[in-house]
């Protein structure tokens, strides 16, 4: 059977649930009158945010929030390997599909993630990628093709291959360990980024990662190394378009809006697009140390004090976001919209040290807007901050 193209036809719970979104205005004392979307679009930047596809369908202040704030999605996991091929002869787009779906409904652009990562896949795609070279590859070209071709219509940029550069703390090598680079060797990411630009000659092809936004001696070789990927690309003639900083900030690591610009401007130099594509915070009083390495500092807020919480976390990502777009960046998506929806206040990703619930992104879990909600319009219009 032919791939189905564009986005699925509607039925009638998917119609009243569509309309309601599009009506649902989440109740609370400090609602925002116009989303970022808005704001950020009278600026020349495009805003936008992960999105999960179940409570797009179930939970209509969500679906509000969504269509209200972002210009521009992303599936939270509903483009990940394991989402796509739950097992070998079966592609699931239903997920990913009812995104691009409401997508289309709201006038939103969608970009997908991701094609090639270490993570995400499930146990029948680590048996087949430990099977030699053949079989790795076959699967890889059969995935991309696959993939691209039904979401051509309504995707125009993907994450091609996602965190592939080594974390400094692990190893010098420059590649991450992964079961692509077992089985492929480090030709997989020219590979994977070749069979994109074969299957879909005008989609804009992304290099995603993380570890590259704080001051620290890691970020510094982070960055290095990417710039050294990304070069390695253009010499070999490997078509890569734009490099996404995930922003996964650690509200309390040493910062400097210098070194991000001119990673930015070095990123631009070659040629390619800047974006920040999971931006959210991390807070070591909340969060522990087993995320990100981060432990609390000395000063770090009561966890029970929320407004010097939210004001520390609003600043600094008014510091990340103005220094990207002072390089040259010009689209911002955070990893959901709501800190009721977030892998970020899931314990399972991220263990606690407090009780007390996490506070990563620009609506609370209510939907009401934070002081990061007010710190992204204002370095959206180049305004300081506070
Ligand atoms: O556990 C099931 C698994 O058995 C099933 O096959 C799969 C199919 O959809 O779903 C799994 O459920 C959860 C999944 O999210 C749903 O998409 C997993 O248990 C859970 O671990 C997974 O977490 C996601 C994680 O990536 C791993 O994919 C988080 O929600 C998501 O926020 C996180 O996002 C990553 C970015 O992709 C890359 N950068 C870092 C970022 C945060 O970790």
């Amino acid at each position: 059977m032919r791939p189905r193209r564009g986005p699925p036809r509607l039925g009638r719970r998917a119609l009243l649930l569509s309309a309601a979104a599009t009506l649902a205005q989440p109740r609370g004392a400090a609602l925002a009158t116009e989303g970022l979307r808005a704001i950020a679009a009278r600026h020349g930047v495009a805003f936008g945010c992960a999105v999960r596809h179940r409570p797009i369908g179930d939970d209509p202040a969500y679906a509000g929030a969504v269509a209200r704030e972002a210009a521009l999605l992303v599936p939270e996991g509903a483009g990940k390997w394991w989402a796509l091929r739950p097992s070998e002869d079966r592609f699931d787009f239903g997920p990913l599909d009812a995104i691009t779906g409401f997508a289309a409904r709201h006038g939103q652009a969608v970009r997908g993630h991701t094609l090639v990562w270490h993570a995400a896949m499930e146990a029948w795609t680590l048996r087949a990628l430990e099977e030699g070279e053949r079989r790795a590859r076959g699967l890889l070209e059969a995935h991309i093709a696959r993939v691209l071709a039904h979401t051509a219509p309504a995707i125009r940029d993907w994450d091609v291959a996602n965190e592939a550069v080594a974390n400094p703390w692990d190893t010098t090598e420059l590649l991450k360990d992964s079961p692509w680079l077992r089985a492929l060797g480090p030709g997989y990411l020219d590979l994977a980024f070749r069979l994109a630009r074969a299957a879909d000659a005008t989609l804009t092809l992304t290099y995603n990662d993380y570890g590259c936004e704080h001051d620290t001696p890691h970020d510094d070789e982070k960055r290095r190394r990417v710039l050294v990927l990304v070069r390695g690309f253009r010499d070999r003639g490997v078509p890569v378009d734009a490099v996404g900083l995930q922003g996964h900030l650690h509200r309390d690591l040493p910062f400097s809006a210098r070194k991000v610009t001119g990673f930015v401007r070095d990123l631009r130099a070659l040629g390619l697009g800047v974006l920040v594509t999971e931006l959210d915070v991390i807070e070591p009083e909340i969060h522990g140390e087993t995320v990100g390495g981060v432990a609390p500092g000395p000063e770090a807020p009561d966890p029970a004090d929320i407004a010097a919480r939210d004001a520390r976390a609003a600043a600094r990502v008014h510091a990340f976001v103005s220094a990207v777009l002072e390089g040259g960046g010009r689209a911002v998506l955070t990893w959901g919209i709501t800190d009721r929806y977030s892998w970020a206040t899931d314990p399972a990703h991220a263990p606690r040290l407090s009780p007390l619930p996490a506070r990563p992104l620009p609506l609370d879990a209510a939907f009401r807007p934070k002081p990061m909600w007010h710190a992204l319009a204002a370095a959206f219009s180049g305004r300081p901050w506070p």
